[in-house]
């Protein structure tokens, strides 16, 4: 498993969810960095992705999991950062192949859509996949502005890159 410090992070929809796969990131060993919502009382589910990807960005957590009441807002919100990967699954081969073929970063998962046997399993399959590389990460690359800084070099452009993550 790549990840140590595993941040989550959920709007009112999503809190019973997020309490149980924090018991189960514990389970496992790993630390969780929880960024709330902790209560029922509504939220804007922006505000729950912005803190769980900066922590990624600051180095303070090394992969997320976000729930909302059926992760879209939530992937939408999370992916506007260029080194944030963020995967909306609904099953276990949804989870496993976001981690072999993109390398994701940040778990996604809609609270109003599964069950929690369901993201249970996706949660696991989530932290025990590799990230395949080869044709894969050439792709990664391209989504987080790697391919730009190649070409920056061999132009002696001085065009700045997004920061890889
Ligand atoms: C909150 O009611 C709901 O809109 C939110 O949890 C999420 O499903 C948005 O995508």
């Amino acid at each position: 498993m790549a990840a140590k410090v595993i941040a989550i992070a959920s709007d009112h929809s999503g809190v019973d969810f997020k309490e149980t796969l924090k018991g189960a990131l514990v389970e496992v060993g790993l630390q969780v960095l929880d960024l709330g919502t902790n209560s029922h009382e509504s939220v804007d589910y922006p505000d729950f992705a912005e803190a769980l990807t900066s922590a990624i960005g600051e180095g303070t957590a090394d992969w997320g999991v976000l729930i909302c009441g059926t992760g879209i807002g939530m992937s939408i919100a999370a992916n506007r950062k260029p080194f944030i990967r963020a995967a909306l699954c609904h099953s276990v081969t949804d989870a496993r192949l976001s981690r072999q073929h993109n390398n994701a970063n940040v778990l996604i998962l809609g609270a109003r859509t599964l069950g929690i046997e369901i993201a249970r399993d996706c949660l696991g399959a989530f932290l025990d996949t590799e990230f395949e590389g080869g044709r894969h990460q050439r792709r990664v690359d391209k989504m987080s502005g790697l391919d730009i800084q190649i070409e920056r070099k061999d132009n002696e452009t001085v065009q700045e890159a997004p920061k890889p993550h």
